[in-house]
């Protein structure tokens, strides 16, 4: 799959852009501050929806002005089309000119594998980030993912104010069988995904992760671990029973499948409290490339790949290790400076103060 041609209107830094691209790699470079991420940040909203940099609908706009519009044409093996998006008080999504009910409903159209600098927060930051990249993952490829992991968070949200009620006002504590029960079916949904995803992981990221560490030093045994607080439906709801009367006390849920993680560790060692700096961001290009390949096995596709300023954070032996990766897949890359691209279907692009020049 590959995008042909973005248009940009209003967007970010820019006033109005139209450019087409090649199939495989293209490179974005420019000095700092000029517009660079700003092209794969309207690419990725397109893919999935929201934004990597913000959860401010309202910063996208260009400042000064009332609406923004970023718009696509893809081609995949089968089907192609147009994405856009419109962005004044609301955010409206149209596929080929149809206006969308949902976010969701976009979601997966494009397939999409994002890698910056800030994925070092998957293994550095709390549970919340590594489940973001795990939901992230599952719902490009489950499209009703989504729409249960949204459906159990607003009933998360009512039960969390019921609870407040209950502290506060006195309700009757037993309505909460209602919550409880709902909550406990969605629950052992999520966990069937989840779980089919992190087994998928752990298969795949094992020889990957050796390839990666396997240059002469010490090979590392990578392994992840599933972590949350039931497998089934009864298990879900005996947790939630069983911590009733703390959540009512504390007025949140403090059980369930929006408390999920997973460990990763590295010699049987986590990872994120006893890994070296280099040992990270190594897990976490095991990650990403593990990630890609999922991808690629279920859409049977090649994902395209967004590398903001990721190459010049790479040492050579994990840039290679990325580049191997890398197949027939579109690429976008941005940096500072004009790195050399072995590759004949490549297009140059010099980024001035929201003007892009193809050379
Ligand atoms: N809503 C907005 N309106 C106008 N300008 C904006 C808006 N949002 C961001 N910008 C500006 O867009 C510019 C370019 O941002 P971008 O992140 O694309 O830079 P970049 O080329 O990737 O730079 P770097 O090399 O530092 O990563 C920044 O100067 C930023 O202040
Ligand atoms: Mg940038």
């Amino acid at each position: 799959m590959y995008i042909k041609r973005i248009k940009l209107e209003n967007f970010r830094n820019y006033d109005n852009l139209d450019i087409n691209f090649s199939k495989d790699f293209n490179l974005i470079y420019g000095n700092n501050a000029q517009g660079k991420t700003n092209i794969l940040e309207a690419i990725y909203i397109l893919a999935l929806g929201k934004s990597f940099q913000t959860n401010k609908d309202q910063e996208l706009i260009k400042i000064g002005k009332e609406k923004a519009i970023i718009e696509l044409e893809y081609e995949r093996k089968d089907r192609e089309g147009k994405i856009k998006l419109e962005i004044t008080e609301k955010k409206n999504f149209y596929i080929n000119g149809i206006k969308q009910k949902r976010v969701s409903d976009i979601i997966g159209k494009l397939n999409i594998v994002l890698f910056y600098p800030d994925n070092i927060n998957i293994i550095k930051q709390g549970p919340a980030e590594r489940r973001k990249f795990l939901d992230i993952m599952i719902s490009q490829l489950k499209p009703n993912y989504i729409h249960i992991l949204n459906r159990y968070l607003k009933t998360l949200e009512q039960r969390n104010a019921y609870l407040k009620q209950i502290k506060f006002e006195n309700k009757e504590k037993n309505i909460l069988d209602i919550w409880d029960e709902r909550l406990s079916e969605l629950s052992s949904q999520i966990y069937e995904y989840r779980k089919i995803y992190i087994d998928k992981i752990e298969e795949k990221i094992k020889d990957i992760h050796k390839e990666i560490t396997n240059c002469g030093k010490e090979e590392e045994e990578i392994s992840i671990f599933f972590k949350t607080n039931g497998t089934n439906k009864k298990e879900y709801y005996d947790e939630l029973k069983k911590n009733r009367e703390i959540d009512i006390k504390k007025g949140f849920t403090s059980t369930g499948i929006h408390r999920d993680d997973f460990e990763i560790k590295i010699n049987n060692k986590d990872i994120s409290i006893y890994g070296s700096q280099g040992q990270q961001r190594t897990a976490v290009l095991s990650l990403k490339i593990t990630e890609l390949n999922i991808i690629c096995d279920e859409v049977e596709e090649e994902p395209i790949l967004l590398l903001d300023d990721f190459m010049a954070e790479l040492d050579e032996n994990r840039r290679t290790n990325l580049t191997k990766a890398i197949k027939n897949n579109q690429v976008f890359i941005t940096c500072t400076d004009k790195i050399s691209i072995d590759n004949k279907n490549n297009s140059i692009f010099y980024v001035e103060n929201a003007k892009i020049k193809k050379q």
